[in-house]
């Protein structure tokens, strides 16, 4: 019968048992001191980025213009949004937070509400009657009466809808602002 070394049990030698305990603690001390680095940093993160993840937003229900004060002609007039506004210390009534395009079409009850804020930069967009188009003043994006881009455009995305409705004949939006330079509508906390 063989006695070759291959043949017999491996037996670490002490010394090789003690560097393998201490390379495995490394080992968990390594780990551990990663995840206490990663998860406030993943936290830190996700912090920043949380508005990539919020649709909510919070829009304010605001009397914008009396429904006759749209003509049923296609053409999108602009309209201040005026509501209070409110920080810590203070209160101000009927600050201007704003401004929207209404819009009906021939024989439309139905009105359009769109924010006046070029999605690309923030800059206010104007609306061109000869052009039946929408034109930003400050990098040209252009806009169709009805929102949609014109391409080519620089803006990401087609102006902001904002929710509407018809009360005792005065048009409420739902206003809200949106991150500008995305091409997703996130509504801005
Ligand atoms: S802000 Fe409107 S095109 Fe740049």
């Amino acid at each position: 019968m063989s006695n070759s070394p291959a043949s017999q049990p491996h037996t670490p030698t002490p010394a090789a048992a003690t560097a393998r305990r201490s390379f495995f603690r490394r080992l968990l001390a390594l780990a551990v001191g990663g995840l206490i680095t990663l998860v406030p940093g993943a936290a830190g993160l996700l912090a920043f980025l949380d508005p990539l993840f919020r649709r909510g937003g919070r829009a304010r229900q605001v009397p914008v213009a009396p429904l006759a004060a749209i003509p049923d002609d296609g053409v999108p007039r602009q309209f201040p949004v005026v509501a209070d506004r409110q920080d810590a210390w203070n209160s101000f009534p009927a600050q201007p937070i704003g401004a929207v395009f209404l819009r009906r079409t021939p024989g439309s009850e139905e009105v359009l509400a769109l924010n006046a804020t070029c999605p690309h930069a923030g800059c206010m967009v104007a609306y061109q009657p000869a052009a039946e188009s929408f034109r930003c003043p400050c990098h040209t994006s252009r806009f169709k009466a009805d929102g949609t881009r014109i391409l080519p455009c620089v803006s990401p995305r087609d102006l902001d809808r904002l929710e509407c409705e018809v009360r005792d004949g005065v048009v409420w939006v739902s206003y809200q602002d949106f991150y500008t330079g995305k091409a997703q509508k996130i509504a801005r906390q």
